[in-house]
């Protein structure tokens, strides 16, 4: 490298933590990939580093506490170290725009969602553009993820569309995120086939409402005919996608699953509340009576598919009458999974006008009762899978136990077994002989 070097000048070292969903991941590793490849390298310890990036998460109030945390302790180590450089990327980014910078003066850049592609860039200016928030929105840039910095391994995650067009009323993804906007088929699929190339066996698809996917790219593309597109691709082994809405769950995307034997049969469309008047004031766009409905069109093609959904708790003015609902919608539907959260009023979203009434404790109760009967369902739904015979993804050690592998099946549950050499990334026959409501044990 011809370029001079500056005794003086601290290294190239950056510390990137990641918060919030697999798309904020998704972003991170682009960023990764970015500064490496202009002479980064990456630290696993802040005090280590010279340029220290957040990527944040805004969508629940403990979100973005977690990075005001972080940001208090980082005050102190920048009064010892002036020439630390401090960036914030992501959601709360987006949101909170230049006031980020008056709020905190130890920041140094503020980094929208769709501009982190600028970041190595941005970041070298900054000794003459002093201290700068840049949050346009902007198109998809298509550069077929080739700076991606990802883990090695089986899995990884493609973003295929980006932005949401719903406006839940309690949610600030709309805001942060933009209006939708899909990527070019061709664009998913040179990375898709390049990321097989590389060893990764299980491609999960990435979207805030995946399912409507290419709806804006005009030319008839859609998520049927993408994974048609990808499932054709030779060494793939397990397609998924995440997340998807009710209302763009179409028929043709619901045989299409059914009919690709590498597409995963599990299908994580959260449902949120089992309440019409609360799914109402949602402004979710559908009644029980259609999510239920939903839940025979897939089950009729899919007897085995896995749904996996998301619940809040605690909107405003939800009574004991309308969390009732919820719980019996679990209780018909039966999840293979849940993630359930209490409301956090969100700033700038509509449902802000309505009073934030239910008390934290009940918000609380209602959260642990809805987990709790899930876990029930879960538990119940392995014990009777205990004898059979399952095949699965092997993916790698598992975390707790160095002499067992963990794998998943083709609806995602997650099965724990011995450890036998050369199988990982392999497709395997296993035997389920015990289990917990969270991971299937065999032989
Ligand atoms: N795009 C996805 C999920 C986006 S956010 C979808 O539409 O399904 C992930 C989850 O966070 C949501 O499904 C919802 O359950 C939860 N969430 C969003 N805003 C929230 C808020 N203000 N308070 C509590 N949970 C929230
Ligand atoms: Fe948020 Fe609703 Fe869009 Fe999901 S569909 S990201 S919950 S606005
Ligand atoms: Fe959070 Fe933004 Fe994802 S608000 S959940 S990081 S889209």
């Amino acid at each position: 490298m011809d370029e001079p070097v500056i005794p003086s000048a601290p290294p190239r070292t950056v510390f990137l933590e990641t918060f919030g969903c697999q798309m904020n991941v998704a972003d991170s590793e682009q960023m990764l990939g970015r500064l490496t490849s202009s002479g980064w390298t990456v630290v696993e310890d802040p005090a280590q580093a010279s340029l220290v990036v957040f990527n944040t998460c805004s969508v629940r109030d403990h979100a973005e506490g977690k990075v005001r945390s972080r940001l208090g302790v980082l005050r102190e180590e920048k009064r010892q170290r002036p020439h630390l450089r401090i960036a914030i990327a992501g959601c709360m980014a987006q949101r909170e725009k230049d006031d980020l910078l008056k709020k905190w003066p130890h920041v140094d850049l503020v980094i929208g969602t769709d501009q982190f592609g600028r970041l190595p860039e941005l970041v070298e200016g900054l000794e003459t553009s002093g201290r700068l928030a840049t949050t346009a929105f902007a198109d998809w840039e298509d550069d077929a993820g080739v700076h991606a910095l990802r883990p090695e391994g089986v899995n990884a995650w493609v973003p295929v569309m980006r932005g949401c067009n719903y406006n839940c009323t309690y949610c600030v993804v709309p805001y942060t995120r933009g209006r939708e906007k899909s990527r070019r088929p061709e664009s998913v699929e040179d990375e898709v086939r390049r990321l097989v190339g590389q060893g990764y066996r299980q491609i999960t698809l990435l979207g805030q409402t995946v399912d409507a996917y290419g709806k804006t790219l005009g030319d008839g593309s859609n998520l049927a005919r993408l994974l048609r597109r990808l499932h054709a691709i030779d060494g793939l082994l397990r397609l998924r996608f995440v997340t998807s809405h009710p209302k763009d769950i179409t028929d043709e995307l619901l045989d299409t699953v059914a009919e690709l034997p590498k597409v995963a049969k599990h299908l994580h469309v959260p449902a949120q509340a089992g309440s019409d008047r609360i799914l109402r004031m949602m402004g979710r766009r559908y009644t029980r009576a259609e999510y239920l409905h939903f839940v025979e069109r897939a089950r009729r093609r899919m007897p085995e598919v896995e749904l996996l959904s998301d619940f809040i708790v605690g909107f405003p003015s939800e009574t004991a009458e309308d969390f009732q609902q919820t719980v019996e919608l679990m209780q018909q539907v039966r999840f293979g999974g849940s993630y359930v959260f209490t409301y956090s009023v969100r700033p700038g979203t509509p449902a802000v006008r309505l009073p934030d009434d239910v008390p934290e404790e009940v918000k609380r109760e209602r959260c642990n009762r809805l987990l709790n009967l899930q876990l029930e369902h879960q538990a119940a739904a392995h014990t009777a899978l205990h004898g059979q015979e399952v095949e699965v993804l092997v993916e790698g050690e598992s975390k707790t136990d160095a002499e067992m592998l963990h794998g998943r099946t083709i609806g995602n549950r997650n099965v724990v077994f011995p450890r036998r050499d050369g199988i990982v990334g392999t497709l395997q026959r296993v035997r389920i002989e015990r289990s917990t409501p969270l991971t299937l044990f065999a032989s």
